[in-house]
């Protein structure tokens, strides 16, 4: 039994006979280790409790395997297996893998919203890697906001770090169609309000659109914030976009784990990946992927954790050079396993290689350019040709006006065509609440010109910006055969919906914004061609208003919504807290 009495030979003894594996520079882990006071000692028997022989502190790297797995986050709920690969390709590479958790944030269940937590995930990464004799660290997400949470915490961190998404899950069925999990919901819901659809058949539904672990199979915002990582270079190349239960999820994760190894000779942080130009490749594929609006908060915050500073202009100036080519829905057809089947990711940037920065560097130690390689796209119908792309701009527009002096987004590739440019009364609902409960009211004073606008929706006025855009279609036009109509807020909207809808107004109409001005029967103008959003009121008016104007109560007066509130910035700033840039 010496290989439990004895180590091999000193680290140091063992690095100065050349084993490449042992080179001593970037290990944080050492400090933990291999010091000689009590605690070297201490640490080193209490991790050998874990059933660990001596020799697994010979030198090897301690690489952090930071895992959002949670029942309460079905999304995520294969997140182990996909570890257990992780920790495969880490022993095969020579490092030793240690798996931990963090808090997750399961898209359908937590509440008020996943948003309100984003921040308090991405500390805990962050703090959870910088307390631990951590080398190197792989981070498993897929749901929405453990995305963005994973790469602000380890942007602040900065140890080398790899990314590997759980993937999309399978698309439903239904009666022999094909359902995409969110945007079908959705549209078959309404279906359902109208008894279009019984209640067992809703039943049925229920059963299969969600038919496997995986986030949502449409280009949401887990599909869309997941890609990004990989155009960012944060994942190895065509890992984002493989279907969950595929088995060769499995096997990217366990070159991941190879990988990450590598990763801390190579010195390849984030800092080093995550540039202003990886964040302009970023934008480019967020155009050109029709994805979430919602990606345009959360790349602003990670970029800002880099002391990157990421403007709503930046996004509107890619927009207008870029075509969206993936034709998955919302914004077009298919889901997430055919743009997989089609190439994936690196098919995309294949087809918009001019476009992207070639020369970023990626966790591969390779540049995007060189990790494009040789990827086609397979199908020309899923990832369209740039002179017959699904929408001739990228896929979301900034907007701007006295409505929004910051800046508010529309997702126009997911839009009514006819509405991009409308003039209308405003409907104004107060809250949410009292949206809620008028909008099947038969006698709701709308047609189909009417604006809805809905308030007190933003970061602090919900609180938390939750995903309230998507205002429901009033049923009384549901009946009249009317799907879409013009809705403006300060709230989110999931990545899945769609619809003429006016998204993260800023400021919030909770701290004044001109949103919390509108009253019933005011003209807005909406001119997404020229980028407009206005309130057609006169300024004499809005001054009057704004002297009347009283903010609603905190949400909050303790605890982390206290926090909250008190440190969450506007959405055009990322929504982060003020106390986390560098
Ligand atoms: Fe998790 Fe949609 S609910 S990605």
């Amino acid at each position: 039994m010496d290989a439990l009495r004895t180590r091999s030979g000193t680290l140091e003894g063992r690095a100065s006979l050349g084993d490449p594996r042992i080179a001593m520079k970037n290990r944080r882990s050492r400090e933990w280790f291999q010091t000689p006071e009590y605690y070297g000692f201490a640490r080193r028997a209490w991790l050998r409790s874990e059933g660990f022989p001596a020799d697994v502190f010979d030198g090897k790297p301690v690489i952090g395997i930071c895992n959002s797995w949670s029942e309460l986050n079905n999304c995520n709920l294969h997140l182990r297996d996909v570890a257990a690969a992780v920790k495969r390709g880490v022993w095969a590479a020579g490092g030793v893998p240690l798996e931990f958790p963090t808090i997750s944030l399961g898209e359908m269940f937590m509440r008020p919203t996943t948003m309100l937590y984003r921040n308090l995930m991405a500390m805990d990464v962050e703090e959870s890697i910088r307390a631990n004799p951590l080398d190197a660290v792989v981070l498993l997400c897929g749901c929405d906001k453990t995305t963005p949470a994973q790469l602000m915490g380890a942007a602040s961190a900065d140890i080398p770090a790899i990314m590997v998404p759980g993937g999309p899950m399978l698309a439903g069925e239904w009666r022999g169609r094909r359902l995409g999990s969110g945007t079908d919901g959705k549209k078959l819901f309404d279906q359902y309000r109208t008894g279009r659809i019984t209640e067992e058949e809703w039943c049925e539904i229920e059963g299969c659109i969600a038919r496997t672990s995986g986030h949502c199979a449409v280009m949401g915002t887990a599909s869309t914030m997941t890609s990004l990582a990989e155009a960012l270079g944060m994942t190895l190349p065509g890992c984002a976009n493989i279907p969950a239960p595929d088995s060769r999820r499995l096997a990217i994760a366990e070159l991941s784990g190879r990988a990450v190894v590598e990763m801390i000779e190579a010195e390849l942080k984030p800092s080093r990946i995550m540039t202003r130009e990886a964040f302009e490749n970023a934008i480019t594929v967020l155009m050109a992927l029709g994805g979430s609006t919602n990606a345009v908060v959360h790349l602003i915050a990670i970029a800002g954790r880099l002391g990157i500073r990421l403007t709503l202009d930046d996004f509107d100036r890619v927009s207008r050079q870029t075509p969206c080519i993936a034709n998955v829905q919302p914004s077009g057809e298919f889901l997430m396993e055919d743009l997989f089947n089609a190439g994936g990711l690196p098919a995309v940037l294949h087809r918009i290689r001019d476009l992207l920065h070639g020369d970023c560097i990626t966790v591969t130690g390779k540049t995007v350019g060189e990790n494009i390689g040789s990827a086609q796209p397979r199908n020309d119908e899923v990832i369209r040709r740039r002179d017959r792309p699904v929408y001739p701009e990228g896929g979301i527009a900034v907007l701007s006006g006295n409505l929004a002096p910051n800046g508010a987004v529309i997702k126009q590739s997911a839009a009514s065509q006819n509405l991009l440019q409308h003039r209308g009364r405003a409907y104004v609902f107060e809250t949410r609440d009292q949206m809620l409960a008028q909008i099947d009211s038969d006698d709701l004073p709308v047609d189909a010109k009417t604006v809805l606008v809905m308030r007190n929706c933003g970061p602090k006025g919900a609180p938390g910006f939750p995903e309230w855009g998507h205002i429901p279609m009033p049923r009384k036009l549901l009946n009249e055969g009317v799907t879409d109509m013009v809705r403006i807020s300060d709230a989110r909207m999931s990545g899945t919906s769609y619809g003429t809808v006016v998204l993260h107004v800023a400021p919030e109409s909770a701290i004044g914004g001109p949103l919390a001005l509108v009253e019933t029967g005011d003209e807005i103008l909406l001119d997404v061609p020229a980028r407009k959003l206005a309130l057609l009121v006169s300024a004499e008016e809005l001054d009057r208003r704004t002297q009347r104007f009283v903010p609603p109560a905190p949400h909050y007066t303790r605890g982390y919504g206290r926090l909250f509130l008190d440190h969450v910035t506007q959405a055009d700033r990322g929504c982060d807290f003020d106390f986390l840039a560098p």
